[in-house]
């Protein structure tokens, strides 16, 4: 595999050095997508929040800030991921802050727990998509959000072909999806040169 190939990949499950690398670049670098992409939340204190594909935990830091009194949940797929967010919110960890490796497909959580669910460069790399959608609202609250943010906008995009694992989508397939899987009040954001919010509501 090409060295480029292979960084890029380690965006999809993050592993060993190349893969810690990457998680402290995606940090920094999508800073800007999820300080923009958060702002269409309304958000409100003590909030129960979860983070899908939290990578290394900086949303996770964000989302506790926004809502006082605020319980923060990530999730992610890749051990070097769950390592990396649980030592970025070491204070929090286990009062306000809870991490643990797992999938979209399936998540450990109760039916109805979250006010608002994130996924920031993330669905991408998550298989059968419907399904994780229909995963997420299940365990959203009547009311509560998900709001998925992507600077990969287009459905033929080049980083498919550099990234193992990756499906680009259009804001509005993602929008259609939410739709057909029962989530309402949908809406796209966009905000030049290429980040979206698409956003869902749960009925
Ligand atoms: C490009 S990184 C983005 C990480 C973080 N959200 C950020 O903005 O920096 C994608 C993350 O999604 C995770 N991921 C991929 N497939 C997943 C799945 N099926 N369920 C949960 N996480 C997944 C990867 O392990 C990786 O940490």
């Amino acid at each position: 595999m090409g060295l480029l190939k292979s960084l890029f990949t380690n965006c999809a499950n993050p592993q060993g050095r190349m893969g810690r690398a990457m998680l402290k670049f995606m940090n920094l670098c999508h800073a800007p997508l999820t300080n923009w992409g958060l702002k269409h939340i309304d958000f409100q204190d003590g909030w129960t929040m979860l983070d899908i594909g939290c990578g290394g935990g900086a949303t996770l830091r964000r989302l506790l800030k926004r809502s006082d009194g605020s319980r923060v949940y990530g999730i992610d797929i890749s051990e070097e991921s769950v390592a990396k967010a649980k030592k970025v919110n070491e204070k929090a960890l286990g009062k306000q802050v809870f991490v643990q490796q797992g999938s979209a497909e399936s998540l450990p959580y109760e039916d109805g727990m979250f006010d608002l669910v994130t996924a920031v460069e993330t669905v991408y790399f998550w298989p059968n998509l419907p399904g994780c959608f229909a995963e997420v609202l299940r365990v959203l609250k009547s009311g509560g959000r998900f709001a998925i943010m992507v600077e990969v906008v287009s459905a033929d995009s080049k980083w498919s072909d550099l990234v193992d694992g990756m499906k680009s989508y259009s804001p509005e397939q993602l929008e259609k999806m939410l739709l057909e899987a029962g989530f309402v009040q949908t809406e796209i954001h966009r905000k030049k040169p290429t980040y979206a919010t698409i956003i869902g509501t749960k009925k």
